[in-house]
């Protein structure tokens, strides 16, 4: 996946809610596959990893997307076994957006409701005073 140019993130530390179950790797392994299913379209332009904790540990699972030059999102309230087809169907979204920004209405199914960050795309002053997107 060296050339993939977006990233999907899944906390693999969140535990479901009343339990210790971490389901965080259910859901790579899940996503993982549903992504390599949709074919070349998205197969190879998306990786797919863990990390520890994203501070959303309120609303198990979150998951992030991120991308080149595009706004970042995190999503709670994941769940390995209902919502993977929303997130292949937000990376097929997500990949043609130039700067990855849309509004809730625009996303799919639970993706709406359950977004707790979207974050624009870096933007770099330069020394002329024109502001650039990263
Ligand atoms: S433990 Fe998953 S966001 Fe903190």
């Amino acid at each position: 996946m060296g050339s993939s140019t977006h990233r999907i993130t899944i906390c693999t530390s969140c535990k479901n809610k009343g339990t210790q179950c971490q389901p965080g790797y259910e859901l790579i392994a899940k996503l993982r596959a549903a992504i390599d299913a949709a074919g070349d379209s998205i197969a190879e332009d998306f990786a797919i990893s863990g990390v520890a904790c994203m501070a959303g540990c309120d609303h198990p699972c979150t998951v992030a997307y991120h991308g080149t030059q595009k706004a970042t999102y995190l999503f709670g309230d994941i769940e390995p076994d209902e919502d993977v087809d929303d997130l292949v169907e937000f990376a097929k979204q997500y990949a043609v957006l130039g700067d990855g920004w849309c509004s809730s209405v625009d996303r799919p199914g639970k993706l709406r409701k359950h977004t707790l960050a979207r974050v624009p795309a870096m933007l770099l002053a330069t020394e002329d005073s024109k502001v650039r997107v990263a």
